[in-house]
């Protein structure tokens, strides 16, 4: 009997330690199994990553890219856009028909298309596609005055960041600027693990550097994502932000 006790007491312990550990999201487990709207903010959050950071990592594009000098006539091409975490955001802002955005998942642009309809944002004329060229079959010939690139250059292996590279050397207009972000350190990222079975890869600045120099761009660090906002208590809030221009 006072083995059972004892299991019990560990038991209730544990569960007391994890939901001090991670009340939102042990709350968010819960609740959504309840109501059909948290259910669904969970299966928005799924798809881009952390669960229960949807309004702060939005907060986070956004904000990034108004202090990196975003207005709203500029053109935005979103590579990687998801079900448009940041991509509400930057529509609301910008003037109709300036947001492109682009994923090689079909379930995130069929989301993305239905959270436009929901949120009444049709008349905003977004550009939404799939694409596995980011975006040189769908979108030849556009130009963009930034392009965004959040949370999925360190999906890219060196073959893929040298397609993209040369795809923003395409897209990019004289003064336009390509801001994404690649592993930091200090980092628990290990090379082997997946998210979304896309693997991970730790990038060298001076790598990136020499294959940008191929296509005639300057590339530069501009700090860790946790300056821009990026919420310290996210694992990747040391990931370094990375600004790619013409030379
Ligand atoms: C971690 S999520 C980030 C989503 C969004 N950028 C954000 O920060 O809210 C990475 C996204 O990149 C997309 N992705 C991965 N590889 C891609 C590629 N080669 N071309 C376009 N999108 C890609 C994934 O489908 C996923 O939607």
């Amino acid at each position: 009997m006072a083995i059972i006790i004892r299991i019990f007491k560990k038991i209730f312990d544990y569960s007391q330690w994890l939901f001090k550990q991670n009340k939102k999201r042990v709350l968010i487990e819960i609740f959504r199994h309840i109501f059909p709207s948290i259910q669904r903010q969970y299966k928005l959050d799924r798809m881009v990553g952390p669960v229960g950071y949807w309004s702060e990592l939005q907060a986070y594009q956004i904000g990034t890219l108004k202090k990196l000098g975003l207005q709203p006539h500029h053109k935005l091409l979103d590579i990687g856009c998801g079900p448009l975490q940041g991509g509400i955001a930057f529509i609301n802002y910008l003037n109709a028909g300036n947001y492109c955005g682009i994923d090689i998942k079909e379930n995130s642009i069929v989301e993305a298309k239905r959270l436009i309809n929901k949120i009444g944002l049709i008349s905003k004329k977004p550009f939404l596609s799939v694409s596995n060229s980011f975006g040189k079959d769908e979108l030849s010939k556009k130009k963009f005055d930034y392009i965004w690139c959040s949370q999925m250059l360190y999906h890219l292996d060196e073959c893929l960041i040298n397609e993209l590279f040369q795809q923003i050397s395409e897209f990019l207009t004289s003064q336009g600027k390509f801001i994404g972000d690649i592993i930091g350190f200090p980092n628990n990222v290990k090379e082997d693990s997946y998210w979304d079975n896309f693997s991970f890869y730790k990038h060298e600045v001076e790598v990136l550097k020499k294959m940008a120099n191929k296509y005639e761009l300057s590339l530069r660090k501009l700090g860790q994502i946790i300056t821009f906002g990026y919420p310290a208590k996210l694992d990747l809030h040391t990931n370094e932000l990375l600004e790619i221009t013409r030379k």
